[in-house]
């Protein structure tokens, strides 16, 4: 019996030899590094530390390119801006990947970004939330932050920064892209929308009571709450009731007018599928650079005094409670350097993930065609090559301009983050509300941050409020 275990073993491991050979061409070499444990890969270490997991192992192998196993998958991480480079401007090599997790729990049925009805939604989204259009929303979403001020910030003397701004994040979320104005209808689907984020970076077991398990129910209840949703706008537009008024186009009615006029349809569960993830790329990356934006300007008073002044020569160039403009956002210009630094320090999102559709040859490596591949903004971030005592928070190296590939929290290329502008304004207008209205500390100066991967404060940093007035 053993023998012919061993038997078969062995001429397994021979065959797999003799694929690798016939399919690895002449003098491919794999990137160098390691794939960790089966099954988990080094996915401990990489959600411990994402900034320590790359800078260790690009000094460790390479600066250019390594090997890991991530989420499942065997992984090349490009690094350096000439990694970045490569991979934004060879896009035909690769195609769009995500971790399994991800796609199982938002129920993503197709993720080719090239399929007829991504295609669809993704010329609509952009279209959405390109820079002319995103103009208009200057007012609304400044409207949108006093309220939220008013009723969350005003009547206390400290606050949970980053619970707050993800309330803030969905409630506009919902009333920009859906149109959902009713708070108790922004609860129904904000409640569970939390469930589905704690659970989606857990541990992918789908067994009754744990967390991946409550992420999977959750993400059902959102999209059967959405296809309800999507129904009912549906019929607005077929009956012609829905607004077509230019500054009152919400993401989805602009997106069932062009399916229904195109002939185009997207079915009801891949869209809110899509609608979903679209509220996870925007959920923690900005309310995570608020929150650490907010923690900064407590931090460092001299920042906090120059973004002020910015904010006031703004406020008093305008009547008393008139809102802000497209025009007032492109003077701030100091106050974005600040946000730029804070997005360096602590980049809302880790960077991208790609397959590769081909064998990529890069620096002397072979990456094999059916690799997943990412690049990751802590390469060039936190690296002293391209900013000097990479650990201080300095906002005016952002006076001069970054090469490219170096400077990357929305990525580049055909696949920079379309939300960037919407990202933009949201968070200055976000700034100019606060620091105008208050002034800042921290409650507790040691509340430490955690990587989940992405940075976080432990208690959702504390701050405690003095009003400018006082
Ligand atoms: C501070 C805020 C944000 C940051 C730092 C950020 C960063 C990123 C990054 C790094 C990517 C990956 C690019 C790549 O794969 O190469 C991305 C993609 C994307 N982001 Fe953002 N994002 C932010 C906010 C938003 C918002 C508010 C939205 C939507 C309203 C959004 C929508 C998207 C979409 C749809 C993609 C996929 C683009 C594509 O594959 O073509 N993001 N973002």
């Amino acid at each position: 019996m053993a023998f012919i275990i061993f038997l078969t073993l062995a001429i397994t491991i021979f065959f797999i030899l003799i694929f690798r050979i016939i399919t690895s061409s002449p003098g491919s070499k794999l990137p160098p590094g390691k794939t960790g444990w089966p099954i988990l890969g080094e996915n401990l270490s990489f959600m411990v530390n994402p900034a320590k997991f790359i800078s260790d192992r690009m000094k460790k192998y390479s600066a250019n390119i390594f090997q890991t196993s991530l989420a499942g998958a065997k992984m090349s991480i490009f690094c350096g801006a000439s990694g970045n480079k490569f991979i934004y401007s060879n896009e035909s090599k690769f195609k769009t990947w995500l971790p399994p997790t991800l796609v199982d729990v938002l129920s993503l049925t197709n993720i080719d970004s090239t399929s007829s009805p991504w295609k669809l939604f993704d010329e609509q989204l952009h279209k959405f939330l390109r820079l002319e259009s995103m103009q208009h929303y200057v007012p609304i979403m400044d409207t949108k932050v006093r309220e939220h001020l008013e009723k969350h910030w005003a009547p206390f003397n400290q606050v949970k920064v980053l619970p707050l701004s993800k309330e803030f994040t969905i409630s506009l979320f919902c009333n920009l892209i859906l149109k959902i104005y009713d708070s108790d209808q922004i609860k129904e689907l904000a409640k569970p929308y939390h469930t589905l984020v704690k659970g989606i970076i857990s541990v992918p077991l789908n067994l009754p009571g744990t967390p991946y398990n409550h992420a999977v129910k959750a993400s059902k209840l959102i999209r059967d709450k959405l296809v309800e949703l999507v129904r009912q706008r549906k019929m607005e537009v077929l009956e012609k009731k829905d607004h077509v008024n230019v500054d009152d186009v919400d993401f989805l009615g602009g997106l069932l007018r062009a399916s229904i006029e195109g002939g185009d349809f997207i079915s009801e569960m891949e869209l809110v599928g899509k609608i979903v993830a679209l509220l996870f790329a925007a959920f923690h990356t900005t309310s995570n650079t608020i929150t650490f934006l907010m923690a900064h300007l407590a931090e460092y008073p001299d920042v906090y005094e120059k973004v002020l002044q910015e904010q006031l020569e703004i406020a008093q160039s305008k009547e008393k409670g008139e809102i802000l403009n497209w025009k007032d956002i492109q003077k701030m210009k100091y106050s974005w350097n600040v946000v730029c630094e804070t997005m360096r320090l602590k980049p809302p999102a880790l960077g991208g993930f790609r397959e590769a559709s081909t064998d990529i040859h890069y620096g002397g490596y072979t990456v094999p065609k059916g690799w997943k591949v990412h690049w990751s903004v802590y390469s060039t971030h936190i690296d002293p090559v391209h900013f000097s005592e990479p650990e201080r928070f300095d906002p005016s190296r952002f006076e001069e301009k970054q090469g490219r590939g170096v400077y990357v929290p929305f990525g580049l290329g055909p696949h920079m983050c379309c939300g960037r502008e919407y990202a933009r304004i949201k968070v200055l207008v976000f700034l100019h509300n606060v620091v105008t209205r208050f002034r800042l500390s921290k409650a507790n100066p040691n509340e430490r941050v955690i990587y989940t991967p992405d940075p976080v404060f432990v208690d959702g940093l504390r701050i405690n409020l003095c009003s400018q007035k006082e």
